[in-house]
């Protein structure tokens, strides 16, 4: 009895496992350049990956550069006219797709052809030369023109633009992007897809001809911020804290700037390729002592990260706002969160241009592994807000301090928040 019970375990358990890896899939990429394509891809294999689904990236960026020379990088190559140009596009396009091919013909479960595929020409190359499995199309869209200006300027560090000036090479990109929007069509008329706002994380569209495998799991990931881990920093000790002072752009003090090189110890060995921090100085000034001990490491100033607007309150300090504004200081008191500085901002008003800035951020560090936020008081207690759900009441008297960071991790799997000392 005891044997014939292990021994159906057995079956059944075998029988999933033959089930799930018997479910194939290709994901094709979609999208113009810049567009957020590639992080998604990569990060959508991770995931895949760690649930068990034997995943693989085929990227014709990537395959490109490997097989040809720098003249593939100019803008001209990317004509839709320019034959030899297409030819050897429409060469690497298959030779991914040949590789994809093999890839679920053996042990693999998901393929994702990462590549802009916006010509109804190769999207229709693509669904007959991979017919064996399921075919899903994820449109990226994004059209925010500060994003794409600084996804651009990301790009162009790569060694193909390396002979280019700046400007040169900005110019040279958008160029290959008007070459791809000549030949864009969009996928409204394939048989299974997902329209992304790539920026917002948000399902524009779908459509389901078939029964694609993974399908809920597929469509959670690309709704879910992920974030692999975030340090979040308050900057250093300034003059105006010393005085109790609101707003303002002061610099840091002695202390502060001592916390700053503290900091950048504490996170000497922890790779972070990309700090964001606010527009004023005091962030600026704790994100540079920690970018000097980094090897590759961006400041990225985002102005959705200033401090809280306090309007007619602006570097008064609490004890001046108390005795010369007592209605405001009452007002404030009694509903932190909703209460408006006149000719400024409150909690509440401030929570769009805090999701903004935090969906910026995430788009803008593509695939790091680790990134760090530098903000305020009430900036760091909404962006905390926003992966760690609090009462509304709650939040505008979040503990932010000076010598301690959290570390945030968001991930479809795993959910952490820690208090750290540096
Ligand atoms: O005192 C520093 C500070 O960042 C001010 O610039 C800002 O107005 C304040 O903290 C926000 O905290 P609270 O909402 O508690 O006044």
């Amino acid at each position: 009895m005891f044997w014939n019970r292990i021994w159906v375990a057995l079956l059944c358990k075998t029988a999933i496992i033959a089930a799930m890896q018997s479910k194939k899939l290709y994901i094709v990429m979609v999208g113009l350049p810049a567009r957020g394509k590639s992080t998604i891809a990569s990060r959508l294999r991770d995931s895949l990956i760690r649930d068990s689904i034997l995943s693989k990236v085929f990227n014709n960026g990537q395959l490109r550069r490997r097989l040809t020379g720098i003249e593939t990088s100019q803008a001209a190559f990317y004509a839709p006219e320019n034959r030899e140009g297409v030819a050897i596009r429409e060469k690497i396009a298959l030779m991914n797709m040949e590789k994809a091919r093999d890839f679920l013909a053996g042990r693999g479960q998901v393929a994702i052809l990462d590549a802009t595929n916006v010509s109804i020409k190769r999207r229709e190359k693509i669904s007959s030369f991979l017919s064996d499995h399921q075919l899903l199309f994820i449109e990226c869209i994004n059209e925010d023109k500060e994003i794409l200006e600084a996804n651009i300027a990301r790009k162009i560090c790569l060694p193909e633009f390396s002979h280019l000036n700046r400007d040169e090479a900005v110019r040279s990109f958008n160029q290959r992007i008007d070459f791809y929007k000549a030949i864009y069509r969009p996928v409204e008329n394939e048989k299974n897809f997902i329209k992304l706002d790539s920026l917002n994380r948000r399902i524009l569209g779908e459509s389901l001809g078939d029964d694609i495998p993974f399908y809920d799991r597929l469509r959670d990931f690309l709704v879910t911020d992920v974030v692999k881990n975030l340090f979040l920093v308050r900057h250093g000790e300034t003059f105006f804290n010393l005085e109790n002072r609101i707003g303002g752009d002061s610099p840091l003090t002695q202390r502060g700037i001592e916390q700053a090189r503290s900091l950048a110890r504490h996170f000497r060995k922890k790779s972070i390729p990309v700090i964001f921090t606010s527009k004023k100085l005091r962030t600026i000034e704790t994100a540079e002592p920690i970018k000097e001990l980094q090897k590759n490491c961006t400041i990225i100033s985002l102005e959705e990260f200033n401090e809280i607007n306090s309007g007619i309150c602006e570097c008064m300090s609490y004890e001046e706002i108390r005795n010369y504004m007592p209605e405001v200081h009452s007002q404030r008191q009694k509903d932190k969160y909703y209460y408006v500085y006149p000719g400024g901002e409150g909690y509440a008003t401030m929570k769009e241009r805090i999701d903004r800035g935090i969906k910026k951020a995430l788009y803008l560090s593509g695939v790091s592994q680790n990134i760090m936020i530098i903000g305020h008081r009430a900036v760091n207690r909404m962006i905390l807000a926003h992966f760690l759900y609090r009462r509304t009441e709650d939040v505008p008297y979040t503990y932010i301090p000076q010598d301690k960071f959290y570390h945030i991790v968001a991930t479809q799997n795993k959910k952490l928040f820690e208090l750290r000392r540096f």
